[in-house]
């Protein structure tokens, strides 16, 4: 009998990268496809329709989005097709074939105004395009296809791809200070666990497990930016000097939420997934960085 076939979009973005690591611990259970913009490209909605003809998966892991939150504010109709319309489009395929869709959104739909971390069901009110852009994905994502799985997640990193940690790392080995903004906190998340956590939960799907709608994942721990730096640092061993500064002294195109940590039980309850110390990951990601 055949397996289950899992199609993957955005095979070389940090989350893609990290599936396509992990996959193979999967593979007696289902078969994977693996895409990068040249089979689908979500600005040219005839890719997904003709993909989606030719393969009829059984899940579809959305992990390609328009991801540059700062060009976002003058890219308004690149950000909006690829992370809203195309995901309402590759959420009616998902429907007609019976195929559950997993796609991938952001902290950045909440304000930041609250205090305490966001429930998925909390009220979302985005600071910025990207983060409208992202939430009008989950609204046609949720109204096209009941079997939607939506995952917000937040300041992700990994070993491949540009992000914090990398980022980090190269300044501080080029620098004798830096400055890192210490008012926005949220919660860092890697995208091996975030992709560990996507796998475990197709698995409790295809036991019957069936739940749907909004969760959120990220590693567990409240920080901000600059804790951020500070631990990159300890753990690397380097000796950049380390300054706390306010988001004023560094404006950015696109506002950003002073607090965006999220609620994440509800993922570990429904699917059994495990929440993993940020300090734990970080480690592994500068170990597995620095062994490279
Ligand atoms: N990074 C974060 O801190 C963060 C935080 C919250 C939520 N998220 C969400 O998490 C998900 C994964 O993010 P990530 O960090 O893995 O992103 P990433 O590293 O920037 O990768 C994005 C991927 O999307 C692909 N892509 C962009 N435009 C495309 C198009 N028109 N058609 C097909 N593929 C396209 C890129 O392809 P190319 O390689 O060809 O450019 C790349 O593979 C996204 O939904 C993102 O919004 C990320």
């Amino acid at each position: 009998m055949s397996k289950p076939l899992i199609a993957v979009t955005g095979k070389n973005g940090q989350l893609g990268w990290e599936l396509q690591q992990l996959h193979a611990s999967y593979s007696t259970a289902f078969d994977f496809i693996f895409t990068d913009r040249e089979e689908i490209d979500l600005y040219r909605p005839e890719t997904i329709l003709s993909f989606f003809q030719k393969y009829q998966p059984q899940y579809f892991i959305n992990c390609a989005a328009y991801t540059a939150v700062d060009k976002a504010e003058t890219e308004q109709e690149k950000a909006l097709k690829i992370n809203a319309e195309a995901v309402g489009i590759i959420a009616a395929a998902c429907t007609k074939i019976n195929c559950t869709l997993i796609t991938i959104s952001t902290d950045y739909v909440f304000d930041g105004n609250g205090k305490k971390p966001y429930a998925a069901d909390e009220k979302t009110n985005p600071l910025n395009y990207y983060g409208y852009s992202k939430w009008l994905g989950e609204k046609l994502a949720l109204e096209n296809c009941p079997q939607s799985i939506i995952i917000r997640t937040s300041w992700v990193y990994s070993v491949h791809g540009n992000n914090f940690v990398k980022t980090m790392l190269r300044l501080m080995k080029e620098r004798n200070e830096i400055k890192v903004v210490n008012d926005q906190t949220g919660s860092p998340t890697a995208a091996a666990d975030l992709v560990a956590a996507i796998l475990q939960i197709i698995e409790q799907l295809s036991r019957g497990n069936k739940k749907y709608g909004i969760y959120q994942y990220s590693n567990k721990g409240i920080i901000s930016w600059y804790d951020f730096a500070v631990a990159i640092r300890s753990i690397s061993g380097l000796t950049c000097n380390v300054l706390p500064v306010p988001s004023t002294e560094y404006p950015t195109p696109a506002k950003r939420p002073f607090n965006s940590a999220m609620d994440t039980h509800k993922i570990a309850q429904d699917f059994y997934v495990e929440l993993i110390d940020w300090q734990t990951s970080v480690e592994t990601c500068i170990k597995k960085l620095a062994a490279a």
